[in-house]
């Protein structure tokens, strides 16, 4: 390789070292002054141009988003704003952009308009910025399981099974749509279809891995997950990465442990490896919060958000004691919540999430111990309470300005009692029958939960809609690119 990365001749301090560099144009300003990127720095390079002695048509097509290799030297910068630059001996282009037609200009563009040109996006410093972030933040899931030992299972992205009851499914055939084989009581005759059955794409990898930690002891996936749920919001997305952990011989007290160690461990580690991007970032932020009044804005930058996260511990409370507190709350009393709380097993909406979160507890909450029927059938199921009230050991970690964050929970081990769950909500014992061997054969006590990645990359960029933290977000009515 003959050139050298922009991020490190901008630390270097070889003045007056030959040096080349490869990247793109970012402005070229006064025909003298090139900005350049190669994207391993939300920074550029700034190389002069020594204009007099450099063929006009070649000046004319150093324009934004043209690709080009400059030979030159690294001169310490008398410029304002960088401390090297590069005096340039050669330049060539090495790919054209027609400044007419490139959408990219040396302003700034909507997220609504970058979001429209999502494959080009990635060469703005925004983009540049939360996409780094995503890596290490990727990263640091690994090592922190890593570090614990737990081991990495590759779950199935196809699967025919359709047990979580998370949400739609979406359905993966090769069947012909137009003229799909038939049963003769006139049904679509999955038996024809590529895997003999009916499949689907996962909704979550937790079942497959639940039967891996009970072989391994602590397992965990990291992978795409699919919901057809039609949900057009901020927070949903149609394919988003989750990580799901699962731990044998784990209590709903170990896993909440656990959740918050991995969320506090891998932010430290996003602001520790990505200060500038997580810096540049927070100025993002409050340059939007300008526009908004002052008692619109958040009392903390993203930085001062993000370590406030780190500090405290996270808040955790039951079900049942949240119901009362919202019960109590202003809004509530004031029926200014879309979904009134009336009664003990309400579902919570995002706005009561947010009520929690936001405005009681101030801080991440951990909610324990749900009713038993507003969650899946696997939660290990609580002896239900003096009023007759049954709840399992379910968490979700809730987060301000996210809402649910983590969803998880203890498992139920109990044969019995998981086969009676099941028969009530209506899941086939026979299709479920791998599962449960986990509990006929040596069950045990053990829990787990789920990240939703995204979500997390949303808390730590301090962005506010999901459709900007994944490269190519897949919603109702969008899969472009
Ligand atoms: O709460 P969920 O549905 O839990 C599960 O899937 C369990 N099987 C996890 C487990 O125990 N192993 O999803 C887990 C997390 C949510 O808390 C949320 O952060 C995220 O996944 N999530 C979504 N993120 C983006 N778009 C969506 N449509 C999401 N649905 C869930
Ligand atoms: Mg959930």
């Amino acid at each position: 390789m003959e050139h050298t990365r922009i991020k490190e001749l901008l630390q270097s301090e070889d003045f007056g070292k030959e040096v080349i560099v490869k990247g793109w144009v970012r402005t070229f300003r006064n025909n003298q002054f090139i900005a350049i990127n190669d994207g391993s720095s939300m920074h550029n390079i700034q190389a002069v141009v020594d204009f007099e002695n450099t063929d006009e048509t070649l000046l004319k097509r150093i324009t934004t988003g043209a690709s080009l290799r400059i030979k030159g030297s690294l001169i310490e910068s008398l410029g304002k704003g960088q401390r090297v630059e590069i005096k340039v001996e050669e330049l060539s282009i090495l790919g054209d952009s027609d400044p007419e037609k490139f959408p990219l200009q040396p302003k700034k563009h909507s997220l609504e308009f970058l979001r429209e040109i999502a494959h080009l996006r990635f060469r703005t410093g925004t983009f540049n910025a939360i996409f780094k972030v995503r890596n290490a933040l990727s990263f640091a899931v690994h090592q922190f399981f890593r570090e614990r030992d737990f081991v990495y299972m590759h779950t199935p992205i196809i699967t025919g099974s359709d047990a979580e009851g998370a949400g739609e499914m979406f359905r993966v055939t090769t069947l012909d749509l137009n003229n799909p084989p038939r049963t003769e009581s006139g049904e679509i005759d999955y038996k024809e279809d590529f895997f003999g059955k009916s499949t689907n794409l996962t909704v979550s990898g937790q079942l497959e891995g639940e039967l891996a930690a009970m072989a391994f002891g602590n397992i965990y996936t990291f992978g795409p997950t699919f919901r057809a749920e039609n949900s057009n919001t901020t927070r949903h997305l149609a394919e988003f990465w989750m990580i799901e952990p699962e731990m044998a011989f784990y209590e709903l007290e170990d896993n909440m442990d656990l959740a918050e160690d991995l969320l506090k461990y891998v932010i430290e580690y996003a602001l520790k490896n990505c200060p500038d991007e997580i810096e540049f970032l927070k100025n993002r932020l409050l340059e939007e919060e300008k526009s908004k009044p002052q008692n619109e804005r958040s009392e903390f930058d993203l930085i001062e958000k993000l370590n406030f996260v780190l500090d405290n511990k996270f808040e955790r409370v039951t079900y049942t004691e949240a119901i009362e507190i919202l019960k109590r709350s202003k809004p509530n009393q004031k029926k200014q919540f879309k979904y009134l709380i009336e009664e003990w097993g309400a579902d919570l909406q995002s706005e009561h999430e947010r009520y929690l979160v936001e405005k009681h507890f101030k801080k991440p909450v951990i909610l324990t111990d749900y009713p038993r029927e507003i969650k899946s059938f696997y939660m290990k199921q609580n002896a239900p309470d003096a009023n007759g009230r049954q709840t399992v050991r379910a968490m979700d970690i809730l987060f301000p300005g996210i809402g649910e964050m983590v969803g998880g929970s203890q498992r139920e081990e109990d044969l019995e009692k998981l086969l009676t769950r099941m028969a009530e909500v209506g899941i086939p014992e026979k299709e479920m029958d791998w599962f449960l061997d986990t509990r006929r054969f040596g069950s045990a006590p053990h829990a787990g939960f789920g990240v939703g990645f995204e979500r997390l990359v949303l808390f730590v960029t301090g962005m506010t809609n999901i459709r900007d933290v994944i490269p190519f977000p897949r919603t109702p009515k969008n899969a472009e690119f």
